[in-house]
């Protein structure tokens, strides 16, 4: 059974599996992650291929304390200090030069490593116990949703992964913000737990990915964090769809009943109408749609302020048309 309880003792065996190449999932306070040895290309390439992740799209290691960052990098300067202080431990990822003990697969050959230290118990507890810095991407099939539980983790990877960390739902819900402090003006690559206009209070202007100054990160397909059932993105609050009960809902908050009996399903993203409460609820809500058996889910937008712009990129991402699969003439 892959999925046990985060005790002590548990993580402490699953960080002896880790240490000698072994993939483990653990919970982190933004998603769970499906962690391997980041010294140890082989158990790196186990990652990549149970994800079945291409190998263009490098991964995130996660470290202890800013003094383990530092040792993975060649570059520190008053920004990376100044981000690291005030988030680390936290939702935060720093993309800095790496130094050539990151092994290149984790990078997928580029010169910067992607690096955070996480908040969760749990995290720091296997980092503790491992001693060694931990490559994990989210624990989710490629461009399907990020799992915030540790039943998503099962239901997506299954016996793939031999241990999974159950320690109940994610806090935040949504992945972490990444910023390249790698070059001359920093970059936002993905927004997250930590809002663009906090960094930007704290370090000045960021390149934005929106306006078309940077790339974003490697991985941030414009098709991503997309569930089975194809998900349409609404343009204000939900109106009861012409045929009934062929549809889930999304919604921010609770909609009226003449609205909601319409829908087959309808998953409420925050009653009480806040982003941060809606970021933390986005993927279980969608998981949940995602399992029954509906034509579409139908999705508001939520206000685009502080989590609630990570929230928003999820849903567009997620909302991106993929390509139909060709199905024979019958
Ligand atoms: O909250 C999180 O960040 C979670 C938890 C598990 O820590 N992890 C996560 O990892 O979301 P993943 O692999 O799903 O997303 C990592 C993103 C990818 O879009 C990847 O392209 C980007 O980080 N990335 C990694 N290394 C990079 C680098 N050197 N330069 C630019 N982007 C990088
Ligand atoms: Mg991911």
């Amino acid at each position: 059974m892959p999925r046990v309880p985060a005790t002590v003792e548990n993580i402490r065996i699953a960080a002896e599996a880790l240490r000698e190449g072994g993939l483990v999932s653990f919970p982190t306070e933004t998603v769970y992650g499906l962690g391997a040895d980041a010294a140890s290309p082989t158990a790196c390439a186990r990652v990549f291929d149970v994800k079945k992740r291409p190998h263009f799209d490098p991964l995130i290691v996660h470290v202890l304390d800013r003094q383990s960052a530092r040792e993975l990098v060649t570059s520190w300067d008053d920004r990376a200090a100044l981000l690291a202080e005030r988030y680390w431990p936290g939702p935060l990822t720093l993309v800095l030069f790496k130094r050539a003990l990151v092994p290149d697969i984790v990078t997928a050959g580029l010169p910067t490593v992607a690096v955070r230290v996480p908040s969760h118990p749990v995290a720091r507890a296997l980092l503790e116990a491992s001693e060694c810095p931990i490559a994990a991407p989210s624990a989710n099939p490629f461009g399907y949703l990020s799992p915030t539980t540790a039943e998503h983790v099962e239901a997506g990877l299954g016996s793939a992964v031999p241990w999974i960390l159950d320690a109940g739902p994610c806090p935040g819900g949504i992945e972490s913000t990444i910023v390249d402090v790698s070059g001359q003006r920093p970059a936002l690559l993905r927004t997250g737990g930590v809002s663009a206009g906090e960094i930007e209070s704290l370090i000045g202007p960021l390149c934005r990915p929106e306006g078309g100054e940077v790339p974003l990160a490697p991985g941030q397909l414009p098709s991503h964090y997309a569930p089975r059932v194809p998900l349409v993105l609404l343009n204000g609050r939900a109106v009861p769809p012409e045929s009934s009960g062929r549809f889930g809902l999304l919604a921010f908050e609770e909609p009226p009943a003449s609205v909601s009996v319409a829908f087959r399903a309808v998953e409420v993203l925050s009653p009480s109408g806040s982003v941060v409460e809606a970021a933390a609820r986005l993927f279980s809500c969608l998981h949940r749609l995602d399992a029954l058996d509906v034509e579409a889910i139908h999705v508001e937008p939520v206000p685009e302020s502080g989590a609630g712009a990570a929230v928003m990129d999820r849903l567009r991402r997620g909302a991106a048309r993929r390509v139909p699969p060709v199905r024979p003439e019958d």
